[in-house]
């Protein structure tokens, strides 16, 4: 099956990538402890699709996930919305800083693909 590496250094703290994956856009986030903090801070039993943000990262600044929206599947847009995260403009649905669906109709958090880390080359491997 096709592999796609992503280069890690190019992609600075707080700066979202896109990259193709089986024909499905992957979201990838180096994400800035502020937004991990707030992320692990909230009370997520309480969500549509209850999961902890330690369940859905393997290292907590690299937020890897599929782009689609788990309501009908748009594209949703980085940096917006109402929680700091994604926003899907098709109907409406707000993804948290983790990609969890939090408002909107999306019923589930955004999926996780699998991946992995080549440390010994800096790179992503999904
Ligand atoms: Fe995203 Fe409907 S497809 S809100």
């Amino acid at each position: 099956l096709a592999k796609t590496e992503v280069e890690l250094a190019n992609i600075p703290e707080g700066k979202n990538v896109i990259i193709k994956w089986r024909g499905k856009p992957v979201f990838i986030r180096h994400r800035t402890a502020d937004e991990v903090e707030e992320a692990r801070s909230v009370n997520w039993k309480k969500f549509r699709d209850p999961q902890s943000d330690e369940d859905r990262v393997k290292r907590p600044e690299w937020l890897v996930m599929l782009g689609v929206c788990t309501h009908l599947g748009c594209v949703p847009i980085g940096e917006s919305g109402d929680y700091g995260g994604w926003f899907c403009p098709c109907h409406g649905s707000h993804y948290d800083i983790s990609g969890r669906a939090r408002k909107g109709p999306a019923p589930l958090n955004l999926e996780i693909p699998p991946y992995d880390f080549n440390d010994a080359e800096g790179k992503l491997v999904v």
